[in-house]
């Protein structure tokens, strides 16, 4: 009878092999190890240079030696500057000081508007120490890796590789970040959208919690407002048609994710 029982997980386990390896690499909660963000997963299929400590957090993080504490950088808010501090939680990789292009469209302008707009204020910026391609994953704690602009073939919906989010045309062709939500939903004229404190549709998680507070700038809207890059329990996209969760604050299924901040059904 035992025999029996493990022929047949055997079976399974090949015919779930596709669903599997998610389950080893995910991105639908149940944290760092074995996800998406677990860089020795991704360098043992990519190459390069693994931790010889195997740890998790390094890749990102360090308790010591952290880069760019204190470093200051300026942001127009209504016509004055006002210098903000780099968001470097013990950062263990160069932080980018790219300029990325950034997204404006006829309804959507916050610095024509005299409002605050840098997509790189908060953590967004530390995204881009692996998202905008140039910096290798396996740079850390100063040292120089290869392994750059390399994800798997299921990681876009647009048939090439978009690991790359802030690549080419930098940030013009994303979601926009780095403005202050409030400045935006106040604008009732323009925009449709949730007050602070609504939580995301399915969770608990209200949006004035994934907002990064800037101080003298405001609540900012950031990569982190929409995925939470621990793969932790707010991670709510948990069973989407393309196999992955993306580290998604809500649910891909009707949109809830957008639905979540934009108030579509007024
Ligand atoms: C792929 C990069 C990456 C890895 C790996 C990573 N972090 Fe982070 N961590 C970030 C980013 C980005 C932020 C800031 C954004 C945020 O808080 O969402 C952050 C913020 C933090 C913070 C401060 C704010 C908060 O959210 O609590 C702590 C503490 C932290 N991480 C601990 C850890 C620990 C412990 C590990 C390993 C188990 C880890 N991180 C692994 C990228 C990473
Ligand atoms: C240390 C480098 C590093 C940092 C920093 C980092 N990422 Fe990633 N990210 C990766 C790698 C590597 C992958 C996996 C690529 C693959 O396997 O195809 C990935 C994948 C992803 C994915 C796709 C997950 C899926 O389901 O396929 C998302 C979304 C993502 N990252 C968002 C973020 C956000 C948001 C931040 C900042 C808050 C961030 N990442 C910071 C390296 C990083
Ligand atoms: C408004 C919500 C939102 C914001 C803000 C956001 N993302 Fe995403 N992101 C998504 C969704 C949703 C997906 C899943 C793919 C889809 O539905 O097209 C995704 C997919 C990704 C992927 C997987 C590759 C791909 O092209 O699909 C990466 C990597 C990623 N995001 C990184 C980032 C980074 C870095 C930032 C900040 C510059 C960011 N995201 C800001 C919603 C967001
Ligand atoms: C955490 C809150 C949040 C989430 C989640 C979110 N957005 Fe947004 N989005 C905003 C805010 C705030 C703006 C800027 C104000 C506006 O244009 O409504 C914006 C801007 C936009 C714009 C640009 C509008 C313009 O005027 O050019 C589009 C389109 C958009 N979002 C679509 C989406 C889609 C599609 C999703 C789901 C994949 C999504 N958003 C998820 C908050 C969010």
């Amino acid at each position: 009878m035992k025999k029996q029982i493990i022929t047949l997980v055997a079976v399974a386990s090949i015919a779930a092999g596709y669903t599997m390896a998610y389950a080893a690499a995910g991105s639908q909660g149940g944290g760092i190890v074995g996800s998406k963000h677990d860089m020795n997963l991704f360098l043992t299929t990519n190459g390069g240079v693994k931790d010889t400590d195997t740890r998790t957090c390094a890749y990102c993080h360090t308790p010591h030696h952290a880069a760019a504490p204190g470093q200051m950088v300026d942001v127009q808010v209504g016509g004055a500057t006002v210098s903000y501090e780099v968001y470097s939680p013990l950062w263990s990789r160069t932080l980018s000081n790219g300029n990325y292009d950034q997204y404006v469209s006829a309804t959507f302008n916050p610095a024509l508007d005299g409002k605050a707009y840098d997509p790189m204020m908060g953590p967004s910026r530390l995204c881009m120490s692996c998202h905008d391609g140039s910096i290798a994953v396996d740079s850390y704690y100063g040292k120089t890796g290869t392994v750059a602009q390399r994800g798997d073939d299921l990681m876009n919906y647009f048939g090439s590789n978009h690991f790359a989010i802030g690549g080419s045309y930098g940030l013009a062709n994303d979601h926009p970040v780095g403005f202050v939500y409030t400045d935006m939903q106040s604008d009732t004229i323009k925009y449709e959208l949730k007050g602070v404190t609504s939580t995301f549709i399915g969770g608990t998680k209200s949006i004035l919690s994934v907002l990064t507070d800037i101080p003298g700038v405001g609540a900012v809207m950031t990569c982190a407002s929409c995925h939470d890059v621990h793969n932790g329990p707010a991670v709510l996209n948990k069973t989407p048609a393309s196999g992955r969760g993306y580290f998604l604050l809500a649910s891909q299924t009707d949109s809830a994710l957008c639905l979540s901040c934009h108030d579509k059904n007024k």
